[in-house]
């Protein structure tokens, strides 16, 4: 019987206790070397055996192979991973850390409140509509049937633009008062019946707490065959209270418009304590009325066929009531104390 007097357990145990690569590969060197490995050398003397012996000789150094080849192999995937432990030592990374806060950025209270109104319309099936900025004096006024010795049209009021242009155009251009020239453009350019809003800046010669020389309105319109006053204060009261609070106190007013008859203003009681004692005070926010006959006929829609009304909101007032700003100026004075807060 042939005994197989190397000590292959030997092999496996300092396989097993291997902390590093080289280490293994010399290991393995010495074990499988092409020329002087232990077993390659082992292996190759069975051929010398007789036939007993070589069978019996064989199967050991096999199994031994086999088991030695696997340890090595698992041991070089061991050194290959990074082990817990020193994960746990070097790479480590404490998550109750504190990191410096991300300052994030976000839109200023006017474009964000003009997305919630586009929202509340929205939901009224009212379209949404932009128009330009410098206006004609036909858009902003004429068509609208201001008449030329009207007081809005007051130098005081309004910022006239000069332009080469328009001298031998009869139309002098201004920076637009209210966002209803847009109502003009609006019904020149669709066939009723319909229903939109119009967002924007506008700019007038004006400016204290409730006053700004440029500020924003949205205007809006809805012509139908038998649109009436009722329709005009459902929309005006929703658009109050979803878009101001839900408990506003409101009041209902005639007001003189040239563009629509009967003509109407809403003002709302202001909520806020401030320091000029606003509160319990009255704050006017939207004009409102029928369209009138005239202005619809200068968009060429026929006034017996079709009628409806138009309303112009101002932006900040609104705002001004939700949040209880007690100054319009804080909106552009680009401070983060004040802007950060919405
Ligand atoms: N354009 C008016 C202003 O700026 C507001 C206004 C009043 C708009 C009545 C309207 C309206 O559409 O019907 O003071």
């Amino acid at each position: 019987m042939v005994i197989d007097t190397h000590d292959w357990q030997a092999f496996a145990k300092r396989i097993a206790a291997c902390k590093a690569q080289d280490a293994l590969d010399a290991l393995e060197h010495e074990l499988f070397g092409r020329k002087a490995g232990i077993l390659t050398v082992a292996l190759k003397d069975v051929g010398a055996l007789d036939p007993d012996a070589r069978r019996t000789q064989a199967a050991l150094l096999n199994a031994a192979k086999r088991t030695l080849t696997d340890a090595i192999e698992a041991k070089r995937k061991e050194l290959l991973s990074p082990s817990q432990d020193a994960l746990a030592s070097g790479d480590s990374i404490d998550i109750t850390m504190e990191l410096p806060r991300k300052e994030r950025g976000h839109l200023h209270l006017i474009p964000e409140f003009i997305r919630s109104v586009e929202e509340v319309f929205g939901r009224m099936g009212f379209d949404v509509w932009k128009g330009p900025e410098i206006e004609s004096e036909d858009m902003n006024f004429n068509l609208l049937n201001i008449p030329a010795e009207h007081p809005a049209r007051d130098a005081q009021d309004t910022f006239w633009v000069e332009s080469s242009k328009l001298k031998a155009d009869s139309s002098k251009l201004v920076l637009r008062t209210h966002t209803s020239p847009v109502q003009i453009r609006y019904m020149q350019s669709h066939k009723p019946p319909f229903r939109a809003i119009f967002p924007g800046k506008v700019y007038r010669k004006d400016a204290d707490a409730t006053h700004s020389p440029m500020f924003h309105q949205f205007e809006g319109l809805m012509i139908g065959k038998d649109i009436n006053l009722a329709h005009m204060k459902s929309v005006m009261i929703t658009a109050i209270r979803e878009l101001i609070d839900p408990k506003a106190e409101f009041r209902f007013r005639t007001g003189y418009f040239p563009f629509v008859e009967p003509g109407l203003e809403v003002d709302m009681r202001w909520m806020g304590d401030d320091a000029q004692s606003r509160e319990g005070k009255w704050l006017e926010i939207v004009g409102c009325g029928l369209v009138h006959p005239n202005v619809l006929e200068n968009c060429k829609i026929d006034s017996k066929e079709w009628q409806g009304f138009a309303f112009g909101f101002g932006i900040e007032r609104m705002i001004m009531l939700r949040n209880r700003i007690p100054d319009l100026r804080s909106f552009y004075e680009g401070d983060l104390r004040f802007l950060s807060q919405f």
